[in-house]
């Protein structure tokens, strides 16, 4: 497994298939994506699992966390985790936080992140916001 940055076109098709597949492609493409840093983890040079970054005062958001179905349930979107929450670290930020799944808060809360309780409804797909402080 070896995580790197990548570009943010190289996140599309894994954000697509795995997460809104009915949506057409563009749905996935962030007009925001050229302002946030993208990384991806690789199983002998195949992209398996991806996620994007935005730092906004010393905030990071991550988004659009995703590893393809086939590869799930192996550590490897923790291992991605890890590796982004130690650059916040690094980095001096404040907090850490996205807009969860509400279905995936259990695996947000083994990373020390707290449900907000601010919870919305899109697409459908009901999320709540969960943060760490560093
Ligand atoms: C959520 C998602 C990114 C997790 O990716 P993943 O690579 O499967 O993540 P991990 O393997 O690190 O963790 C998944 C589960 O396996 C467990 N796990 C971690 N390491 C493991 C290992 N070595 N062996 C077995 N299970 C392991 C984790 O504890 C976690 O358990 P949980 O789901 O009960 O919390 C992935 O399921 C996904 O892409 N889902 C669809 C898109 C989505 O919902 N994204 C999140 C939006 S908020």
């Amino acid at each position: 497994m070896r995580i790197r940055t990548i570009q943010p076109s190289e996140t599309w098709e894994i954000r697509h298939k795995v997460m809104w597949p009915d949506k057409p492609v563009e749905f996935v493409q962030l007009e925001e994506d050229n302002l946030g840093s993208h990384f991806g983890v690789f199983e002998q040079e195949k992209l398996v699992s991806i996620v994007s970054c935005f730092v906004v005062n010393q905030e990071m958001q991550f988004r659009k966390l995703a590893t393809l179905e086939e590869y799930q349930g192996k550590g490897i979107a923790s291992e991605l985790l890890n590796y982004i929450f130690k650059i916040a670290k690094e980095q001096d930020l404040r907090k850490i936080w996205c807009n969860a799944r509400s279905n995936k808060k259990s695996f947000y809360e083994k990373f020390g992140m707290i449900d907000t309780g601010e919870i919305f409804v899109k697409e459908g797909q009901e999320f709540t916001i969960m943060e760490i402080l560093l």
